[in-house]
């Protein structure tokens, strides 16, 4: 089951390796993200078979989308009767299918189980919370959600780690990623930052696009900043004039190629995206995180991610600008290895059996 963008590059390796050990797979697409760039061109650069379904939930409510995934998933569901139903990540889509799989007593599994931001106005926070007290297998991708599972007493048994499946899909495409042939598309100078900006605490508020789009004028003052814009904050970032500075360059949703060719070869990115902090940590590019907290400390404890305020942003970037560029290898965090999607699929075909 997948519906959003960040679903995409998390099911394309564990959807692979299932089907390397022979695993009937149904794959349903719920249509939460529905545009050419943020679905479509992820299916073809990544490898993911045709859905088998697409529900075309679209747009909507927390409410309406997640119950009307919810009555699409159900019908489906009770026909089809998966011996396990497979979710991803923290999106509507994810607590929607998990939800429906309970009250329908077929087993969870659940892959990026036990990231904890532990601010429950951030709605991934919630669907992450239900969705792990539901699963009956719960892939974990950093040693603090093993924590915090335990924590929540979650029986160790029923957790797993395995490592990152979106790294696999990173390291598995990073021969692809040619900062110079996105920089000469784009025409860039050889210095720029790229920044990607939805999170509802920055954008959805017109007052808080506003700051957000003064310090970003700030960094654009600096450094030549490349921002491939997902659709949810463009009316209110238009709207107080982020697009009409010299410095800001707002591009449509990049393909999964162009993005993470884009970022290789930034000098710094700006974002508040949770895909994007691990992106980083693995390429060696500096991240500074838009927000208070993060689900994935270990980004900061192993990567190049900080989280910094708006308040902090120019200066921070005017720091990165001024430091050495890292070239050779560095650390990543355990587990990170390209090997995610096969380990999961090991202990999913030990719970299910062969037909
Ligand atoms: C969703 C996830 C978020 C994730 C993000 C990744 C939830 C609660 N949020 O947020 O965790 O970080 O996806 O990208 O599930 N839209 C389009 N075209 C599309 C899809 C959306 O124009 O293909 C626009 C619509 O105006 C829509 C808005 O984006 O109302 C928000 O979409 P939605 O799926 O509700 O949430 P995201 O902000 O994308
Ligand atoms: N991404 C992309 N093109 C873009 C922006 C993002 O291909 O223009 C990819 C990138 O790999 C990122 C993933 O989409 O990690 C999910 O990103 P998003 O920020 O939408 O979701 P989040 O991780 O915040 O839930």
């Amino acid at each position: 089951m997948a519906g959003a963008r960040p679903n995409f590059p998390k099911a394309a390796p564990v959807i692979r390796a299932l089907a390397d050990r022979g695993i009937r797979q149904h794959l349903v697409h719920t249509g939460q993200h529905y545009d050419e760039r943020m679905s479509d061109v992820f299916f073809r650069q990544l490898g993911l078979p045709e859905p088998d379904q697409n529900l075309a939930v679209g747009s909507g409510s927390h409410a309406s989308q997640t119950g009307e995934t919810m009555v699409r998933l159900e019908a489906l569901f009770r026909e089809s009767r998966p011996r396990l139903v497979v979710v991803y990540g923290d999106v509507n889509s994810t607590l929607a299918a998990a939800l429906v799989a309970a009250k329908l007593t077929i087993p969870i599994a659940h892959v990026e189980a036990g990231l904890r931001s532990f601010n429950r106005s951030m709605p991934e926070e919630i669907n992450r919370l239900v969705t792990d007290r539901l699963a009956d297998l719960l892939f974990a991708t950093s040693p603090d959600a093993l924590v915090h599972l335990g924590n929540e007493g979650i029986a160790a048994e029923k957790v797993f780690f395995v490592g990152n499946p979106m790294i696999d899909t990173l390291l598995a495409n990073l021969h692809l990623f040619e900062a110079s042939a996105i920089g000469r598309q784009l025409n860039l100078p050889d210095q720029y930052a790229v920044a990607t900006l939805h999170r509802p605490a920055n954008v959805d508020d017109p007052g808080d696009a506003a700051e957000l789009v003064k310090v970003m004028h700030g960094v654009a003052d600096r450094i030549q900043v490349v921002v491939p814009l997902h659709p949810r904050g463009r009316e209110n970032l238009a709207h107080a004039g982020f697009f009409r500075h010299p410095g800001i360059r707002v591009i449509d949703p990049l393909g999964y190629i162009e993005f993470l060719s884009l970022v290789r070869g930034a000098r710094a990115v700006v974002t508040d995206s949770g895909g994007v902090q691990e992106e980083t940590t693995v390429l060696g590019v500096p991240c500074l995180t838009l927000r208070a907290e993060t689900e994935r400390p270990v980004t900061i404890s192993h990567g190049t991610n900080r989280l910094v305020t708006r308040e902090e942003l120019v200066e921070s970037v005017t720091g990165l600008l001024s430091a050495e560029r890292r070239t050779d290898g560095w650390p990543v965090p355990p587990l990170w290895d390209g090997r995610a999607g096969e380990r999961i699929a090991e202990v999913i075909a030990r719970f299910v059996g062969t037909d």
